[in-house]
This record gives structure tokens, sequence and C-alpha cells, in this order.
């Protein structure tokens, strides 16, 4: 687009939005153009904040016009970088949109504007009696639409699966400025293509999502933390399988002893346990009184007995649990320092211990002298794989190096029948491994379908795959 074309387009988006919501300025591009992957620098042409459907559908339409891309933008909490703006798009930011719409108690659900920040939506449920239980550590910035666009995942998966089990109902306008209307909160539906799921997980490249109805569940009875000194990945596994026989996991999550060490060094805590260990658990179980919760206990002391825990602590209150969790919940922030290139691989929770000891090979030959960080949702088989670029390297050269070690790690994750995104998403940075996961005449159906959408490719292009 020449300067003469820019200069039309953002008068009229200035004129449909009023100067404080078409921001041009240095600082606000720098700031909302990105998430938070940092492999590339954004470079958007304006960053837009509509606070209406009709005002999102407008945008779309000069989009359109002016054959200028769209970026639609969230918290910005993402790690693929499917947020990022760095080729003159215009950001669409539905951080106006951010109401709650409707609370229903009996269809046990809540209607919200995209922009909703997860921790509102789930303090409005709270205010129902109920839960929305959808969580993860970046709940107090991330958005929901967002959320939607990526299913997000988090902590605990393993109870209550991802954000795609919890949208009833779906409001999105799409590449040709169309709004659709999906599922209107239904529990059932049985009239042909359910076009909502396909919007979940679609990262932005099929429409604009600006309305979604969330069911909600109730909340679990009490609950208690724990963290246990594991020696190796097959008792953790074995572990997880026993614990499961005999409670109600909420969550099951492991870290390296690596990770520990850089949220000790950050936060200057205490380490939980006194003796140091490879791996650690930390776990969060439901319990129904003071007798389940001893049947849980005494599984871990007798594990302990057994040697196949080395050591173990449980909180005593909330506090204590609060704590617990941010050794696990501070890694992904805490590690942020050493731009990280981050994975987020899957595979069916028993071939775990077999994928990481094929991938500590690799990259242990490859590159033995970058740090590895592991941690992640092993209950439910996602691990965050994280190598540290060391201090001396540039980015560029570093992204090099793990470009590199990337094509031998997906095709061990392939090989192992998992995927090479568990919950991340594709974005930019894994874009051009996909087929690692999905099959040529998979990507080619969704090239399909993100015509039939969008068939001006003005919708967040060059995100999850090119379109030749
Ligand atoms: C996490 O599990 O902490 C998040 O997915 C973020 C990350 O992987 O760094
Ligand atoms: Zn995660």
């Amino acid at each position: 687009m020449g300067n003469g074309q820019i200069a039309s387009l953002l008068n009229a988006l200035a004129s449909l939005l009023g100067d404080s919501r078409c921001l041009t300025d240095e600082a606000s591009k720098h700031h909302f153009g990105r998430d938070w992957t940092r492999f590339c620098e954004p470079d958007p042409v304006a960053i837009l904040f509509p606070e209406s459907i009709t005002e999102v559908q407008q945008i779309i339409a000069l989009a359109r016009r002016f054959e200028v891309p769209v970026v639609p933008s969230g918290g910005r909490t993402g790690l693929s970088g499917g947020a990022m703006a760095a080729q003159g798009e215009l950001v669409l930011s539905l951080e106006r949109m951010n109401r709650i719409l409707a609370s229903d108690t009996a269809s046990k659900s809540i209607t919200c504007q995209a922009g909703a920040v997860t921790a509102a939506v789930q303090e409005a449920a709270k205010q129902m009696g109920l839960m929305y239980p959808v969580d993860f550590a970046s709940s107090g910035s991330s958005q929901i639409g967002g959320n939607i666009a990526t299913n997000a995942g988090g902590i605990q998966v393993i109870r209550y699966g991802m954000t795609r089990n919890w949208v009833s109902g779906l409001k999105v306008v799409t590449g040709t400025g169309e709004l659709l209307d999906l599922n209107k909160g239904l529990m059932k539906n049985n009239t042909g293509l359910d076009l909502r799921h396909l919007m979940i997980g679609s990262e932005g490249i099929l429409g604009v999502i600006v309305e979604a109805t969330l069911q909600l569940c109730s909340p679990p009875q009490d609950t208690g933390v724990a963290v246990l000194g594991m020696p190796s990945m097959p008792a953790i596994m074995s572990l997880l399988e026993r614990l499961q026989a005999h409670s109600t996991l909420l969550a099951f999550e492991f870290f390296s002893d690596l990770a520990l060490e850089k949220v000790i060094n950050r936060h200057g805590v205490e380490r939980p346990l006194t003796t140091a260990c490879p791996f650690y658990v930390l776990l969060e179980y439901e319990h129904s009184g003071p007798e389940a919760e001893a049947v849980l206990l005494e599984l871990i002391e007798s594990a302990i007995d057994a040697g196949t825990v080395v050591d173990a602590v449980c909180s005593q209150n909330m506090a204590q649990a609060r704590a617990l969790w941010r050794l696990r919940e501070d890694i992904s922030e805490t590690i942020a320092e050493w731009t990280p290139y981050k994975n987020d691989i899957s595979t069916s929770v028993s071939g775990v211990p077999s994928l990481i000891e094929r991938i500590e090979v690799i990259v242990g030959q490859r590159y033995p002298h970058f740090e590895v960080v592991w941690y992640g949702h092993i209950g439910d088989g996602n691990l965050h794989l994280n190598i540290l670029k060391p201090d001396s390297m540039a980015v560029d050269e570093f992204q090099r190096h793990c470009k590199i070690v990337s094509a031998e790690l997906f095709q061990v994750v392939k090989d192992s029948g998992g995927s090479i995104s568990a919950e991340h998403g594709v974005g930019l940075l894994k874009k051009e491994f996909l087929h690692y996961s999905r099959s040529a005449e998979e990507i080619a159906l969704m090239r399909a379908i993100k015509r039939l959408f969008d068939p001006d490719l003005i919708l967040n292009p060059g995100k999850v795959f090119d379109l030749h």
C-alpha cells in the first residue's frame, strides 16, 4: 500500500472510531503489535479498539476495500506469534469489548464479549456459585476471545478438558464481514456441521470472535495441593496411575530441577523439599473430607517408604497451596529472560517417558551446552520443552540452531503419535512444521476452508499455514 492509500485508510478508520480508538503512535504499535513471543519485531499500521460488533464489521469492510490484513488481538499472552503484527497489519483489539452480557444460572452459563478477561469471567461465575474451570497462569490478562481462538488448555485439563469443552455459543465476524451466531448456547443441537468447532482453535484466520457463551460447572468440594520429589520419569507415570485409581485429580504437573532452581533464584523462595530431585510433581486433588484426603496422603507416604517418591510437602491451607502453585506457574515468566525456544508437544500419557528420553538424547547430542528446562501438564501428556538462549548468543543465531533441532524433535514427536502443539497453537513459530502433525490432505482442506470464510485473505494472513 502506498503512503496516500495508508493515509486514506487511517482517515477512514479515525472517522469511524475517533482518534482515541485508532492509535498510530510507535509505543502503542510496539505494545499491541506483539504477543509474548520475542522472535520478530512488531510493525502494524494502526491499533483499533472497536466497541461493538457493528464497528468490527465496519473495520473488516474497510480492510477489504483497502486490501489490508487484520490481526485479531486479545490479551496477547500467546506463545506462538499468532497475534504478531509484523507486516503492516491493522491490529483489531477486543480490549474494549469486555463486558459480561448475561448470566444464566438455570443453563449454568455466562455470555460475554470476546475481550472479557479470563479472571473476570471466573469471578462472575463464582458470584453465581459456579465455576469457569479453564485456568492458567495468564488468566489475569488473557481474554476469552483469545482463549477460544487458541483453544487454550491450562492446568486443569486432566479434570475439565480444554476451552472447546466449555463453549456453547459463539458470535463471529468472518472475513466477509458477515456475523455468524453459532450454536446459540444450546446444550443439544444436531443440525448439521457445527461451525462453532471450526472457529475454536482457528487462531484468527477464519473470523473475529466477538461474543461467547461459556458453560460453567459446580466448584470442587475441598481441595489440596502437594509437591513431590520424584526420582525418574517412569516413577512419575506410575504415581499418576496409582493416584488416579484412588482419587480425583484436578491437576498433575511436573517440572525439572533446573526449572525449580530458576524460579527459586528469581523469587528468593525456599526449596519446597530439602533433597534436590531430578523432577517434581505438583498435584491438586479434590476430596470430600478428611477421611478421603487421608487415603491419598497414605498412598503418598507408602510411595515414599517404597522409594518411588523421594519426599513430599502438602499444603495445610490456601496460602500454602498458592505458594506451591507459584513454583510451577512462575516458570514460564521466569525463564522468559533467556528468550527460550519454546516447545509445546504432546503424546499419549503412557508414551511420555520414552518421548522425553528420545528428546533428551537429541538435544544433548546437538547442543550439550544449552540449558534445557522441562515442565508441563504431564497428566494429560503435554510437555513444555524450553531451550534457553545462552547469554552470549544473538537471537537470530540461536533461532537458527533451534530450527535445526526442531525437525529432528518433531519427527520423534510424530513417530510417537503425538502433536507438535498441544496448547499454544501454530501461529508463526510452528507453521513450517505443521506437516509433522497434520497430513497434506488435512492442510489442503484447511486452506480451502480459509478461502470460504475469508475470500480476500485479510484475516491473520501468514499464520498457521501459508496459502501456497
Ligand atoms: C505453562 O504451562 O506454563 C504455559 O503453557 C506457558 C509456557 O509453556 O511457558
Ligand atoms: Zn502450558
